[in-house]
């Protein structure tokens, strides 16, 4: 496998719209294939209202924006692949359209080019059933929104090669990304596995009456997350001391949740109560608190990744 230049993400969505100014940024030649033209039309506006707000947020500098903006090409001609390096595919999340879309590039792309799906947790080794030369093929996943959140999970399927795996490892650390790479797959990966058993547990708190959904949030807000944005679980049980957590884990763990469903969650989907996107979720998001919300949590996002990650 060659050196990687040339970068097509596929897929103009909220991923992809993000992860191609990432890699404008760090100077690969990379286009943004899309199947229809009006999403690209839409990707176009959107880039360069993301990366006026990077330069309003400190960011990013006027200069390194044009340059941005300037670097990234659209296309929805699939001869894109014919030339390139290394893909990144984050269209729609179903295995379906994935093995439809993966059929046909992987036969345009060159053999040697690597190829990757940020899929958020359906099989890679399922999805390599569609790739030609599935050994060069893995799950690639980012974290939204993926200018801010430092981690990238590498997915090895049952014939992904662990010079695959290397390489995918070096482009992620040449993108200043934190990539952990799973040595054999499993549903959720790591992040995902985590976020649910924390979700689950909080749920299963809120619906026994322990505490309210603001309290819960507020416990892992100034608690658990506050710790976990600097040092993980197995840092925080060494910090600890490993008696003090095994006497807690032999007491709590046969009391802690293992519902397989999530009665709260699942009525509010029925009413249609989505989150942020319908107005309404745990917390009431009707009357411009939508944007209140999305920009609070923008801004402590900067504020983080300032402080721990931006270089220079
Ligand atoms: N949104 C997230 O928070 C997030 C986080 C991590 C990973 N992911 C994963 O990234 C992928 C994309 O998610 P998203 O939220 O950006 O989706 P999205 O719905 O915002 O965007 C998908 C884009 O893919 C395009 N598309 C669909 N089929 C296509 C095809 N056959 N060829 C080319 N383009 C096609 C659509 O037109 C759309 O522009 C999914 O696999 C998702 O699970 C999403």
């Amino acid at each position: 496998m060659g050196s990687i230049n040339n970068i097509v993400i596929a897929g103009a969505g909220t991923m992809g719209i993000s992860l191609v100014q990432i890699f404008a940024k760090y100077d690969y030649k990379v286009t943004l294939y899309n199947r229809a033209t009006p999403s690209l039309e839409k990707a176009k506006k959107q880039i360069v209202f993301s990366q006026e707000n990077l330069v309003s947020t400190g960011m990013a500098t006027e200069e390194e924006s044009k340059r941005v903006v300037k670097k990234i090409k659209y296309t929805t001609d699939k001869n894109v692949f014919k030339d390139c390096d290394f893909v990144v595919e984050t269209i729609v999340e179903d295995m379906d359209v994935k093995h439809t879309f993966w059929n046909e590039i992987s036969s345009i792309a060159k053999e040697d080019a690597v190829l990757t799906s940020n899929t958020s947790g359906l099989s890679i080794t399922e999805l390599a059933k569609a790739v030609k030369k599935p050994e060069r093929f893995a799950g690639m996943h980012f974290w939204n929104p993926p200018h801010l959140v430092p981690l990238v999970e590498i997915i090895k399927g049952k014939k992904t090669t662990d010079e695959t795996a290397d390489i995918i490892y070096k482009l992620a650390e040449d993108i200043d990304k934190k990539p952990v790479v799973l040595q054999k797959e499993i549903n959720g990966f790591i992040g995902n596995r985590l976020q649910f058993a924390v979700l689950r547990e909080a749920v299963n708190l809120v619906e026994a009456g322990v505490a309210s959904a603001e309290d819960v949030d507020k416990a892992v807000k100034y608690g658990i997350g506050f710790r976990y944005a600097c040092i993980g679980p197995f840092e925080t049980t060494d910090l600890g001391g490993l008696n003090t957590f095994n006497n807690i884990a032999k007491y709590l763990l046969p009391q802690l949740s293992n519902a397989e469903s999530m009665p709260i969650l699942e009525k509010k989907v029925e009413k249609g109560q989505l989150g942020v996107k319908s107005g309404q979720g745990f917390y009431d998001y009707k009357n411009g608190k939508d944007k209140e919300a999305i920009d609070s949590r923008d801004e402590k996002f900067i504020k983080l990744y300032k402080t721990f990650y931006q270089k220079g």
